[in-house]
């Protein structure tokens, strides 16, 4: 049987993709950027454009929409989750272009975001329940799709090791995110994410756990054929 298809939307370097690719997916991205290491089909352009020309082609959408007017995100929160202050909030335009696509196709749709974020938390998950070295909650919203939430680990007797406010501290977990003077090398970054097709530090810092994305496409791929039969 062909392979199923997901547009990953705003697909920076492909950190969610990777997930979508290794759940059986195969993955196509969009990006305003160039995106050299992306390491599967990629377009460049507006992500809510394409979405909307091309959505209906893909058995899936995701889509990883800056969004920066959340209140509960402090200037500081959204630089280490990779955000920077020009994006505009892209979320309410990302879900009406997927809603449209839904209207035509009934395929399941899937917006992430930074915790704080307006969507809604029908998934909320954290790298440790994959037994990754980075906390990076995020939320996702999804449509057209049952995707069973995870249960969350204590952060008890974990803690990320760097500096904070001039002071040093030691810890099991990784922090991934700004420009990572004293915070863990490249190698310690690509295996806390678990996240190997990109040594650029901005790449991986703004990237979601494949690991997340893997759990989502497996739901995916096992709903899908009831779903594009409805
Ligand atoms: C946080 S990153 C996504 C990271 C990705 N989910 C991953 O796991 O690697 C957000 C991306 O949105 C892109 N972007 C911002 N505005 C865009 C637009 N209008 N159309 C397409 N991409 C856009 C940025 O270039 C950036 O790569």
């Amino acid at each position: 049987m062909a392979r199923r298809k997901i547009l990953d939307a705003f697909s920076g370097a492909g950190g969610a993709a990777k997930g979508y690719r290794d759940a059986g997916f195969d993955v196509v991205g969009v990006d305003i950027a160039p995106q050299p290491n992306f390491p599967y089909e990629f377009h460049r352009g507006d992500a809510i454009e394409f979405i909307r020309a091309h959505g209906h082609e893909f058995d899936a959408i995701h889509a990883s929409p800056p969004c920066l007017d959340a209140s509960a995100l402090t200037a500081g929160n959204r630089k280490r989750a990779g955000w920077h202050d020009t994006h505009a909030d892209l979320i309410p335009a990302t879900r009406a272009a997927l809603a449209d696509v839904r209207a035509r196709t009934n395929i399941p749709t899937v917006i992430e975001n930074v915790q704080g974020s307006a969507l809604r938390r029908d998934l909320v998950l954290c790298g440790l329940t994959f037994g990754l070295k980075v906390f990076r909650h995020r939320y996702f919203e999804i449509e057209g799709a049952l995707v069973l939430t995870e249960p969350h680990r204590a952060h008890r007797g974990h803690r990320v090791a760097g500096w904070r406010h001039g002071i040093r501290y030691e810890g099991n977990m990784v922090a991934v995110y700004g420009d990572g003077g004293g915070k863990g090398t490249v190698t310690e970054w690509q295996d806390a994410m678990g996240i190997h097709h990109t040594d650029v530090r901005a790449e991986i810092a703004q990237a979601i756990p494949p690991a997340y994305t893997h759990h989502i496409g497996d739901a995916l791929l096992a709903q899908l054929d009831t779903l594009i039969a409805a």
